[in-house]
This record gives C-alpha cells, structure tokens and sequence, in this order.
C-alpha cells in the first residue's frame, strides 16, 4: 500500500510538480490522493489536472473563519483517505487545533535553513544579512509558523551577485529534491519523531563541510 498523500496548494505548484514527477516512478512508495488549492487560479491546479489528479478548490475567504475553512480542509483530506498532509506553498497560516489533527501527519516545505529566516519575503532577508548559505527545509509542521522537527534540509551558496530571483531559483531546484526525498523516507518508515526533534533511520550525512568563499588555496 503507498502512503496517501494530500497537497495544500495556493500558486504555482512546481514543488508538487516535481512530487507528481515522483511519484510516476513505479517504485516509489506514496501517491498524490488529492490536491486543494484555496486559490482558484492556481496554476498548480492545471498542473495536477494534468496528470489526471483529484483536485479541489476550498475558497478560504468564502468560510466565515480559519475554524471552518479548516474543517473543509479535514473533510476533504479525511474522504480522500489521505495519511499525510503535505503543504507545497500553501500561504494561508494554520490554527493549532488543525495542527494538532494532524499533527506529524502534517509537513511543509520552506525556502531558508529554518530556523532562521521564517515568514516571507526569505530571499531579499537572506540576501540582506550576508550570510553565506541558504537552502529550503522539509519540517513537520507546529503551531507556530515555520517551526517543528525537521526531516530534510540542503544548503546552496549564496552568491554575492544574487538578486532575489536568482537565489530563490536555487532554492527552488533543491527543493524539488527535498521534498519528494521527505516523503520518500516517511513511506519508508525511516522519519520517527522522538522529543520533538526527527530521527532518520537507515540513512547517511555528507562527512566534509561545504566553505563559501571558495577556491583560495
Ligand atoms: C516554495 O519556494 C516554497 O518553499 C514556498 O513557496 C514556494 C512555492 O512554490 N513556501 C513558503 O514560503 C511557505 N512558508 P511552488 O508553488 O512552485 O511549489
């Protein structure tokens, strides 16, 4: 049996591009059981019509408040039979109560090396302060915003040409990478969380460190 897997979309949709892309792969362990888009004109929506997905849009400002808009989430996700909840992009902050309901069955996907640089607007932040790496972080998702254990991260340079732009679609093609990968090791079994922080089983970490400058000898 694969793991059901329920996408939160609000735009774009490259992320559960690159999971649809996954997941065509025979051998890999979860399908897409539903995508819901709280935004009509999500072109993450075309994507998944395209590969012949369940797709639904939940409106949130047609829903008196976050309460009930999250309920329709649950019933849809619930009727799908979906075991994880995947956020790819979804902007719409999530109450505790949500939270907890599914709580680690619930992961999300952002741009920076969390814990820093939470929010929006991560790139122009990151590119600001100087620091030397960024990358993007699959975390299982608490009721503060950006926070909970961490499954997967990469790091890319910064480059001190960077525009925004240029950064974001760095981050964005390691993203691609990370979140299949996160959802790849949860089919597997291989993500306990323990004390709040996550423990991969039966996998390995890079040995060397990585030094931005590079290439003074
Ligand atoms: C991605 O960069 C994702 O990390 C970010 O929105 C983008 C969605 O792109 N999410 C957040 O900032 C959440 N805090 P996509 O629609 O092409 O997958």
């Amino acid at each position: 049996m694969k793991l059901r897997v329920g996408v939160l979309i609000s735009g774009r949709g490259s992320n559960l591009q690159a999971l649809i892309e996954a997941c065509a792969k025979p051998d890999y362990p979860a399908e897409i059981a539903l995508v819901i888009s709280n935004e009509p004109e999500a072109m993450g929506l075309v994507r998944a019509q395209g590969a012949d997905l369940t797709t639904e849009t939940i409106e949130h400002h047609l829903f008196e408040d976050r309460r009930t808009f999250e309920d329709a989430l649950t019933i849809s996700l619930e009727k799908a039979g979906v075991d994880l909840v995947c956020l790819a992009g979804f902007m719409r902050l999530l109450t505790a109560s949500f939270v907890s309901h599914w709580e680690n069955r619930l992961i999300n996907i952002h741009p920076s090396l969390l814990p820093a640089f939470k929010g929006l607007d991560v790139h122009e932040r990151v590119i600001a302060s100087g620091v030397r790496f960024s990358g993007c972080t699959v975390h299982f998702v608490r009721a503060d915003m950006d926070a909970g254990p961490i499954i997967v991260q990469s790091a890319v340079p910064v480059h001190p040409a960077d525009e925004p732009k240029d950064l974001a679609a760095r981050v964005l093609t390691s993203e691609h990478e990370c979140l299949p990968l996160a959802i790849r090791m949860i089919a597997e079994g291989r993500v306990r969380v323990e004390n709040d922080v996550v423990r991969v089983v039966g996998t390995t970490s890079p040995v060397n460190g990585l030094i931005n400058p590079s290439g003074f000898s």
